[in-house]
């Protein structure tokens, strides 16, 4: 295990009802609000109106800016910028899911710059101050709500980078499983996709001697792999989604990675899949991880055999580790399929040609390697999409 310091500075308030305490949580930091949304799920729901009488009843003055599209865009969060300068705001709360976490994230950190915010995304500038940020979930997957990053799609050459920083962790979050009820069945799926795929990017590392954090990587992949089907089945199963939405947060939150490095090259591979197609991030996911397993399985086979035996309970008599390893990757992809999800990129009409480009604009003209378990050059990314296809 290698040293390692943790420390989470979420608030995480949880349960049925929560949302009624957003105005007790953002007056702590002040009187005027930004409220940042999505494209209206949460007008249709009901909860804009819920947080609204919240804040007013905590004597929170009140600006909007709704209109996050998923893959969250630039152009958006200079606006948002512009009007928290303006009106003098600052404190972001966000009602959504990852995206708009991530719009009110790039908010905060673009408010105390005297630059452009993208000089953050593209590793021009490091972050010295942010605005603070409070969320409100509305959607079980990205664990935006407890982590350390933001994901801004620069329109001008559609570049979707991350940006890091534990500055940009949220003050507070506020998890009630009630509120994705309303979700549809394919985003439920793109969700527990992505929440499986920030564990195994956790889980595939090179240090040894973390048999804890495996087991925990194992564990909540089976809170996932459990509860899931359950969700498909039945949209309003509270118990389901409790374990769903907590196991989500977890997932990101930067405990399951304390004392080991992860990998994180399939998230590289995808971005360029939601970047260039808009496709869900979880759908990209569910076509690119299996391709990246199969392409590095040798790598580690152990280790592949262990997430087989463990994960997906293949009998250890099935055969060779890789016979075992190949297994798992099989029962993981059926395991996609099951919940609706694309597993091939032509399912997502992503043609061949584009794949050069894409691997090219991963790895920037092959100037960087991206992942850790195994370093991955351009040719590398290609044949994962091509894999993929
Ligand atoms: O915009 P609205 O109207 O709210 O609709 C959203 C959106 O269309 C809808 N939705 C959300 N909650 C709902 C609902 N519809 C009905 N009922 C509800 N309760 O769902 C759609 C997708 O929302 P989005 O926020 O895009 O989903 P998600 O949470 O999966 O976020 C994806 C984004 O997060 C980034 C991804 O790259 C992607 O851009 N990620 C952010 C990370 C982070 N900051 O730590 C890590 C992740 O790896 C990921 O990269
Ligand atoms: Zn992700």
């Amino acid at each position: 295990m290698e040293n390692f310091i943790f420390q989470n500075p979420t608030k995480i308030l949880f349960g049925k009802g929560m949302e009624e305490q957003a105005g007790t949580e953002v007056r702590a930091y002040g009187d005027k609000v930004l409220l940042h949304y999505g494209g209206g799920s949460i007008r249709r729901t009901g909860l804009y109106d819920r947080i609204v009488a919240s804040l007013r009843r905590a004597g929170v003055d009140i600006v909007e800016l709704a209109g996050v599209q998923p893959n969250p865009r630039l152009s958006l969060v200079r606006q948002g910028i512009q009007l928290c300068r303006e009106r003098g705001i600052g404190f972001i709360l966000a009602a959504g899911g990852g995206s708009v976490i991530d719009s009110a994230k790039a908010i905060a950190m673009g408010v105390p710059y005297a630059g452009d915010v993208w000089d953050f995304f593209s590793g021009k500038a490091e972050l010295k101050e942010a605005l603070q940020v409070g969320t409100v979930l509305t959607i079980p997957a990205a664990g935006s709500e407890a982590s350390t990053a933001s994901v801004i799609t620069n329109e001008d050459g559609w570049y979707k980078r991350g940006f890091n920083s534990e500055l940009i962790y949220p003050r507070f979050s506020i998890l009630n499983p009630e509120l994705a009820f309303t979700l549809p069945k394919y985003q439920m799926a793109c969700g527990a996709s992505d929440i499986m795929a920030h564990i195994m990017e956790r889980y595939f590392t090179n240090t040894r001697e973390v048999d804890f954090t495996d087991r925990l990587c194992e564990a909540t992949l089976k809170t996932i792999i459990q509860n899931a089907p359950l969700l498909a089945a039945e949209p309003d199963h509270y118990a389901a989604w409790a374990e769903v939405m907590w196991a989500g947060t977890v997932a990101h939150n930067n405990l399951l990675n304390t004392g080991r490095t992860g990998d994180w090259g399939s998230h590289d591979i995808e971005h360029e899949l939601s970047a260039a197609y808009d496709v869900a991030h979880g759908a990209g996911l569910a076509v690119i991880f299996p391709a990246w397993m199969k392409y590095v399985y040798r790598h580690d086979l152990a280790r592949f055999a262990q997430y087989a035996v463990r994960v997906w309970n293949v009998d250890c008599s099935f055969g060779s580790p890789e016979r075992t390893a190949l297994e798992g990757i099989k029962r993981l992809e059926s395991f996609y399929r099951s919940l609706g999800l694309p597993t091939r990129l032509n399912e997502l009409q992503i043609p061949e040609e584009k794949l050069e480009e894409m691997a090219d604009k991963c790895t920037a003209g092959d100037r960087q390697t991206i992942g850790n378990f195994v370093k991955l050059r351009r040719a590398d990314v290609l044949a994962i999409y091509r894999l993929a296809l």
